[in-house]
């Protein structure tokens, strides 16, 4: 089973969730970490970079790698998640520009920017530490319902939840894009270790089909239920759709980890 931490809110959770990357960043300072982004992961890397400053933590020796990227967005568009990173994380540490990757909106041929990408992350040894957020109907990536619990990084087509949820980074009279290039539901699966953060009541369906449905593609979420190492941070309002809430809350009260031999 996953390692299921309630905390009381959002801002316990988004802590625990900054405090196992700067762990990571501290005992593996060459990781290869998997990042995320969306409206959930501003506030870890806000901690994350406030916390590492405090602790003296390099980054200059990790390597990174994002879930995706937006079809027909440049580099420096100001909506492009290559912007969103270095904006919120990238330009506030000394990670190395060129070990930080994300797919390339604007290639000429997406889908051989996406195989370019997969190799990629094989040739650069793979991901030790994937971040991840979850859309409200499941998605990991751009990985919406119904995607193969096979793929690979690859085009994916937004669901209209997923670009009514991302309006409201756009102005209103911007389009939102209808398309991305997503890391695969096998490429997330590969990832040696993974973090899944969701906060808020928007967030309880997808977590509670997640953490207690079948393994469905109608999930894509559902699949970390095979995952051998996922640590799943969500805060009191995203857990209060989980059937075995109490149970979980029994194994690690407050969201702690509770080691039984020291
Ligand atoms: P959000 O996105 O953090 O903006 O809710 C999460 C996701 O879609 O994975």
């Amino acid at each position: 089973m996953a390692t299921i931490l309630i905390h009381a809110d959002a801002k316990a959770a988004e802590n625990a969730t900054a405090k196992r990357l700067l762990d990571k960043i501290a005992t593996k300072p060459d990781a290869t970490l998997g990042l995320a982004t969306g409206g959930t992961m501003e506030q870890v890397y806000a901690i994350l970079i406030e916390k590492a400053r405090e602790l003296n933590l390099s980054f200059a020796g990790l390597k990174s790698f994002n879930l995706d990227e937006y079809i027909g967005l440049s580099a420096d568009h100001p909506q492009s998640y290559r912007t969103y990173m270095n904006k919120l994380l990238f330009d506030h540490v000394d990670i190395k520009p060129e070990n930080t990757h994300l797919p390339r909106g604007d290639a000429a041929d997406p889908a051989e920017e996406a195989r370019r990408y997969e190799a990629m992350i094989t040739e650069q040894g793979g991901i030790d530490l994937q971040l991840l957020g979850i859309g409200i109907n499941g998605h990991i990536g751009f990985n919406e319902p119904s995607s193969s619990l096979g793929s690979r990084t690859r085009i994916k087509k937004l669901a209209i939840s997923t670009m009514e949820a991302n309006r409201r980074f756009f102005k209103p009279d911007e389009a939102v894009p209808t398309h991305a290039l997503t890391m695969g539901i096998a490429t997330i699966m590969q990832a040696r270790k993974v973090i899944l953060l969701a906060t808020g009541a928007a967030k309880a369906d997808a977590i509670a089909a997640a953490l207690e449905g079948p393994v469905s593609t109608a999930c894509p979420a559902s699949v970390l239920q095979f995952h051998p190492d996922v640590t799943v941070i969500i805060d009191e309002d995203a857990a209060s759709k989980l059937k075995l809430r109490d149970f979980y809350e029994s194994i690690h009260p407050g969201g702690e980890e509770v080691y039984f031999v020291k």
